[in-house]
């Protein structure tokens, strides 16, 4: 009772009452666990975020550059062959993770399971994760290595996730080399601030972002379990690109030969309006614009060659030094709004259906750990070879446009 009434008290302080909307109809046990989590939430944090769904996102008074980079297929011979044996080194000595980020949610792509779960439509109908582990089995036979695999799920697909690595017998990778972790939730909240309950009466929670990945790296014990393995460098990936070239010696022989502590992958932005982010300086610091945010004459500008002036694309394909993720993963990332449709119970209990936007949601991004570096080398790779994005379920970075890019790399007919 004691507890019931310290939950009622700080609700009412701070106008979020209907988080008790289902109480009454609860099991004991839900009862108590619903009060458990409103305590943890962080209602000053939750009103600062509210207040930032005010405030539209621009580049304000940031000073932005375009960023240096290194093309890969320009490097002369003894260049490659330089950066080629200082990145094999480090690989064949286990220095090198893997880290993919699957705890995305792949609402565009309208597919319900993880999103590295999806059959992308080969003959071979290999998963995603199958995909991207053809990789670091490549490395396995290339270097006589096992690179650890971790892969970052959310709250919402984590045992879906873990259930289809014990099915598929981790696709020939051994098991002890493949770890996962969870990243945070965050609570969504209604266009008045309200933190939306869900269908069970519950908070209604959502991934923070793949920006969490640091925290998340630290709190899980990822990290340390890297450190015990002598990890230096670890690469950071996404999920949706089957032809992410996670073991790269060149990468990480470019991050070591310029003394940086995290390195970046870039390939050409296909045209202004692509929906990726660019990479850039920003006040000095490496960064990325996102797509949501560049001026459409910043996206349009072009150089006496007439390439895109901000035209490196990233395609979350980053590499850090262990030490750096460390210092991160101690930093809090900014968060960014996302306006999404939602499912949730109102004050009264009743169902609203999201049928339009009505919700907004928080992620913090990978890339605003950029800014805390002093540089990044960026290596500039052909799209071809790298980059097979699969988001939406048609048409433009579909599974049909990746599937061809895949088959087309690997010589597939
Ligand atoms: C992202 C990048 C963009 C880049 C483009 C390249 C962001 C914000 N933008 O855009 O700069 O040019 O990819 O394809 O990332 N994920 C999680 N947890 C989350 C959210 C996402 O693990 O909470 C994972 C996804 O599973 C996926 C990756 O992060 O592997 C990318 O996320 P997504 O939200 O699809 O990014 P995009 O908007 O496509």
């Amino acid at each position: 009772m004691e507890k019931y009434n310290q939950v009622k008290e700080l609700l009412k302080k701070y106008d979020q009452e209907q988080l008790l909307v289902k109480y009454d109809e609860m099991t004991v046990e839900q009862k108590d666990q619903l009060l458990d989590q409103i305590l943890e939430i962080n209602f000053d944090g939750i009103k600062d975020l509210y207040e930032l769904t005010k405030v539209k996102t621009t580049m304000g008074e940031d000073k932005i550059s375009p960023i240096s980079y290194v093309d890969k297929s320009k490097l002369s011979k003894e260049e490659y062959e330089e950066l080629e044996e200082l990145g094999v080194n480090e690989i064949k000595q286990g220095k090198l993770a893997a880290v993919t980020m699957a705890g995305g949610q792949g609402t565009r792509l309208g597919y319900d399971g993880p999103k590295g779960t999806f059959d992308i439509g080969l003959d071979t109908h290999q998963s995603l994760f199958e995909l991207i582990c053809e990789t670091l089995k490549e490395a396995k036979k290339k270097y006589d290595v096992f690179v650890p695999w971790y892969i970052m799920t959310s709250h919402e697909n984590h045992q879906r996730t873990v259930e289809f690595f014990e099915k598929n017998k981790y696709f020939g990778y051994p098991k002890n080399e493949v770890m996962f972790f969870m990243q945070g939730e965050i609570p969504t909240i209604s266009m008045e601030g309200k933190i939306l309950v869900n269908e069970k009466g519950f908070p209604r929670l959502a991934a923070d972002g793949h920006g969490g990945v640091f925290e998340s790296m630290l709190q899980s014990g990822a990290l340390d379990d890297m450190k015990k393995r002598k990890v230096e460098w670890v690469f950071v990936g996404p999920v949706d690109n089957p032809l992410v070239n996670m073991v790269d010696e060149i990468l990480v022989g470019l991050a070591k030969s310029k003394k940086c502590m995290a390195a970046g992958k870039s390939v050409v932005k296909a045209r202004p309006e692509e929906r990726v982010g660019v990479f850039c300086t920003r006040n000095g610091k490496p960064s990325v614009v996102e797509y949501t945010e560049i001026t459409e004459e910043m996206a349009n500008q072009r150089d006496e060659n007439g390439e895109l002036v901000y035209g490196e694309s990233h395609i979350n394909c980053n590499l850090f030094h262990i030490d750096r993720i460390n210092k991160i993963a101690e930093t809090k990332l900014p968060y960014h709004v996302a306006f999404k449709k939602a499912n949730y119970l109102d004050e009264k209990g009743n169902l609203v259906e999201g049928k339009e936007p009505n919700s907004y949601k928080f992620e913090a991004f990978i890339f605003d750990a950029f800014t805390s570096l002093d540089s990044m080398a960026i290596l500039r790779v052909k799209r071809e070879d790298e980059f097979a994005p699969v988001k939406n379920a048609t048409g433009v970075d579909s599974p049909e446009t990746s599937r061809e890019l895949y088959k087309k790399f690997h010589g597939i007919k």
